[in-house]
């Protein structure tokens, strides 16, 4: 029992705030809380619930390191310590700033289809304006016919991946970054985990047992198997995630695609994975 004890207070007294050593830097939309949600089955991944917009927001940038370490949990020393802002992938200034804190963080992005994640950020945007916007296919072109696209536009830009990750690129290696599908984070989760897991060398702990699909929100939950989350939402997330999306016209729908496909055919010769979007 006095071992019991010791044992206990000294792991406690290891307990503190430290730096992260991951960061999931983006998409916005791509299934970027469902990632950080589903690691921390994992029992060495201490993760940053709320979003810390330290690198992209100056105001938070001017409370300078010891703030941003104040915002994480407590972790022990081989824990890995994971915040998530999807704006610091698309922020221009964020590699160099991030860069000048470690050079070393790894750096985790969740990709999507790109035409699926402006649809998906379209309706985020129309939620947070109450449901004032124009129709998704006057928001995204610049013509009365709605046939040019405006590209422009944030919910447009985001999408082409390979301009954001080649401003990564300037400071880090390919190899510090890992990109996760978001496609296959919903029908496969355990499998993308498994590999998130191997990039943060950590013990394969996350199982498919950890998830069963829900009918109902058609989306991978936790399962019985993941005790504390399973009372909550029957271990879905919340409801802002998952949201049904409009019908889109097909001609805008392959506006997008054909916009963004020489774009993706580049990003997945530089990230080395084909992700087979449209
Ligand atoms: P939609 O709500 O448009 O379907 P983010 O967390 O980066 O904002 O991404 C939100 C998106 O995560 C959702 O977009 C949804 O498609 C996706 N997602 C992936 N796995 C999910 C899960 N298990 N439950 C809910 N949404 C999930």
């Amino acid at each position: 029992w006095s071992e019991l004890v010791t044992k206990e207070s000294s792991r406690v007294s290891l307990l503190r705030k430290r730096f992260p050593n991951a960061i999931i830097i983006g998409v916005r939309k791509g299934g970027t809380r469902a990632l950080l949600e589903f690691l921390q089955i994992h029992p060495k991944i201490k993760a940053c619930t709320a979003e810390i917009h330290f690198f992209d927001f100056n105001k938070n940038y001017q409370l300078g390191l010891n703030w941003y370490r104040e915002q994480m949990p407590k972790s022990l020393p081989y824990d890995i310590t994971i915040e998530k802002t999807p704006a610091y992938f698309v922020t221009d200034k964020v590699p160099a700033r991030l860069h000048q804190m470690s050079t070393t963080v790894k750096l985790i992005v969740i990709v999507r289809d790109p035409t699926e994640r402006a649809i998906s950020d379209y309706v985020q945007v129309l939620f947070k304006k109450h449901g004032v916007l124009p129709s998704f296919e006057k928001f995204i072109t610049k013509d009365k016919a709605e046939k040019v696209l405006k590209t422009s536009v944030s919910t447009v830009q985001i999408g082409v991946y390979v301009d954001h990750l080649r401003k990564w690129l300037k400071y880090f290696p390919i190899s510090q970054l890992h990109f996760v599908s978001g496609e296959e984070l919903t029908t496969n989760p355990a499998k993308e985990l498994q590999a998130v897991e191997k990039f943060l060398n950590i013990e394969p702990l996350i199982k498919k047992e950890h998830f069963y699909m829900n009918q109902t929100k058609r989306f991978p939950c936790f399962s019985q198997y993941v005790e504390s989350k399973k009372k909550k939402n029957s271990g879905c997330l919340s409801e802002s995630k998952g949201r049904p999306h409009p019908s889109i016209r097909d001609d805008i729908r392959k506006l997008l695609q054909d916009y963004y496909r020489p774009y993706n055919k580049e990003f997945y010769e530089e990230v080395g994975r084909d992700f087979h979007w449209p």
